[in-house]
Parts: C-alpha cells; sequence; structure tokens
C-alpha cells in the first residue's frame, strides 16, 4: 500500500523483532545466504515490497560480521518512491527497481539467487481487488489468478540452484472455505467495533448471521478476515487496513505454484501466532482457531 502513514511505517519495522510474526523467516533467510555463498562467489539478493529497507539493516549486521560485504549485491522492488528514496538514502548500495507488480510485465535483466517477499503479496492481490468492483467472489478469484501470474514473472528471474522465500498470510482452503464457524466476544461491547468492521472492511463481504445477543455465525474464511484484522480498528492504521486482506494463497495454492513451475518446496510452515491475543477478544465454539500466516521457500 502506498502511505505515507508514519505509524505504519513503524509497524513494519517494528514486526521485525517481534517473536511472532515475520522475524520468523530470518533464520531461513540467514541460512539459504550460507547454502548459497558455498556454492556461489558471489550472489544477487532480490526483496520485492524492499519498502525503506528494513531487511536489508538487519541482514547487514549478519554480512558485516561474515565478512560477505564483497560477495553479496542488493537489489529492492517497491512501487512506492517515497519507501525507495527513503530506502536509498539509508542503503546506497541497494539497486531499486521502481515497479508496480500489478502491471505484470516485469522488465528486470538481472537474474537473483535469492528472492525474498515479505507481506508484499497480499497487497498485490488486495491492490487488484480494490482496482476491481471489489466485495464480490469474481474479483477475488481475479485477484488470486492475477497474483499467480505476477509470482511465475518473479519466479523467471531467479537464477539456476536458487531459492524463493515468501512469508505471508494464508487462506483458508477451498473445500473449507464456507465452513461454519460459531464465536461470541469475550467483552460485549466489541460487538460495536464489529459492526463498524462488518461497514468499512473492503476486500469481501462479511456476512454473518446474528444468532442471539452474543453468538454469531459466519463461514471459516470471513472469520479468519475478521480476527486478523480487527485489532486494527480505532487505530491510526485502521484506514490503510481496513482496505485490504492479509489472506490470499491456501496451502495448497502456494503448493500448486511449485508444480506449476517447477520448483521444489523445501520449506513449508504455517503459522497461528495471534491465538493470544483473539481469544483474548472472541471465544471460538467448536472449532479450531485458523492458521494466520506461511513461511515457504521454494527452490528451483
Ligand atoms: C506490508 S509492506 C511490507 C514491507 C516489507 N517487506 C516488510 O516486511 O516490512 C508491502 C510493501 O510492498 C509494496 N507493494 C505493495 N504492492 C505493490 C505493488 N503492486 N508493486 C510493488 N510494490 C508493492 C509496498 O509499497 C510496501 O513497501
Amino acid at each position: 500500500m502506498k502511505t505515507n502513514n508514519v505509524q505504519y511505517h513503524k509497524q513494519l519495522s517494528n514486526a521485525f523483532f517481534d517473536k511472532n510474526g515475520k522475524s520468523s523467516a530470518l533464520p531461513t533467510i540467514i541460512k539459504t545466504i550460507e547454502e548459497q555463498l558455498k556454492i556461489k562467489k558471489t550472489i544477487n539478493f532480490l526483496d520485492i515490497g524492499c519498502n525503506r529497507g528494513t531487511l536489508y539493516s538487519i541482514l547487514k549486521i549478519i554480512i558485516y560480521e561474515n565478512k560477505w560485504e564483497d560477495r553479496i549485491n542488493f537489489y529492492g522492488i517497491d512501487y512506492d518512491k517515497k519507501s525507495i528514496e527513503l530506502c536509498s538514502k539509508r542503503h546506497n548500495d541497494v539497486i531499486f527497481y521502481n515497479i508496480n507488480l500489478n502491471k505484470i510485465n516485469i522488465k528486470i535483466k538481472d537474474h537473483f539467487d535469492i528472492i525474498t517477499s515479505i507481506n508484499t503479496l497480499h497487497e498485490v492481490f488486495s491492490g487488484y481487488i480494490l482496482k476491481q468492483s471489489g466485495k464480490n467472489d469474481l474479483s477475488f478469484k481475479n485477484a488470486k489468478t492475477h497474483t499467480e501470474a505476477v509470482l511465475t514473472e518473479l519466479i523467471k528471474l531467479l537464477n539456476k540452484n536458487s531459492s524463493f522465500i515468501i512469508y505471508d498470510g494464508l487462506d483458508v482452503e477451498t473445500f473449507q472455505y464456507e465452513n461454519i464457524v460459531r464465536f461470541s466476544f469475550v467483552n460485549a461491547k466489541d460487538k460495536d467495533l464489529f459492526n463498524i468492521f462488518v461497514k468499512e472492511y473492503e476486500p469481501i463481504p462479511i456476512n454473518v448471521k446474528e444468532i442471539n445477543l452474543n453468538l454469531f455465525e459466519t463461514s471459516k474464511s470471513n472469520l479468519l478476515r475478521l480476527i486478523s484484522t480487527f485489532k486494527y480498528i480505532n487505530t491510526d492504521i485502521w484506514d490503510i487496513e481496513r482496505k485490504q486482506t492479509y489472506h490470499f494463497f491456501s496451502i495448497t495454492d502456494f503448493k500448486n505454484t511449485a508444480y506449476n513451475n517447477n520448483l521444489k518446496i523445501e520449506t513449508i510452515k504455517s503459522f497461528s501466532n495471534d491465538i493470544e491475543l483473539w481469544k483474548s477478544k472472541f471465544i471460538l465454539e467448536d472449532s479450531d482457531w485458523p492458521e494466520k500466516s506461511v513461511l515457504i521457500k521454494y527452490n528451483n
């Protein structure tokens, strides 16, 4: 999302130091750099949605300690000019592509030994939905096909014997999409916020049936969107987060991407890393908490 919201960018950087989030991708990224440097003299590292360069800042500490400075060339893609401007102030050694991935035709001559995409593809997906009419099943389906096409273009940028690492949201499997779940609020007052949520959340309609005063019924996929994004209501970044869904591919979709592009999956881990927070707000009836995020490493 293109934004100058200060809180939003603070949150993006801070989240790298939160044990419950994208920091869980760091060991895999560092291990992959080590592996690549064992078999190649120098490597090209591309971060998709590099934003203001927090990932480089973290990796550069490891790179300095290991004396790898001359062996890694950093590249970044982002469509947000302001982010690239700030990132290049911090990192004058990074080569940037100011590209909007939604235009698909990615004109990049370089190839890469490691490509990372940390919490970026769900924004590509959400951006595409909002550009369409939004809030219907067809726009959701189209956005999925579109995101697959973007990912396929990016995979073509891999050198031989290289790795593509994704950390992002995880969607419910298609066959469980409409499974009915019942929930209530820990604090009945949150019902007011919930009404705002249903009204203002843009990517897809959140259809909820009220069974009684504090008991609701919805689909598993709607529940996942509700509980993942509910924490942002009444915060400075609600206006950004209400336009996005964090969930775009299921485990099966990520596996199909490997199959369709001749990649092997080395790592695939899914996480339910916000359960404690969810439990403080919602009570689920006869159902497990859904998984919210995925870390996947493809090799070619
Ligand atoms: C949620 S932020 C994540 C940033 C960073 N990877 C991190 O984990 O902190 C998503 C990033 O992707 C960029 N982005 C979103 N949609 C994009 C698109 N269609 N083309 C290029 N960049 C995009 C945004 O500008 C933003 O910097």
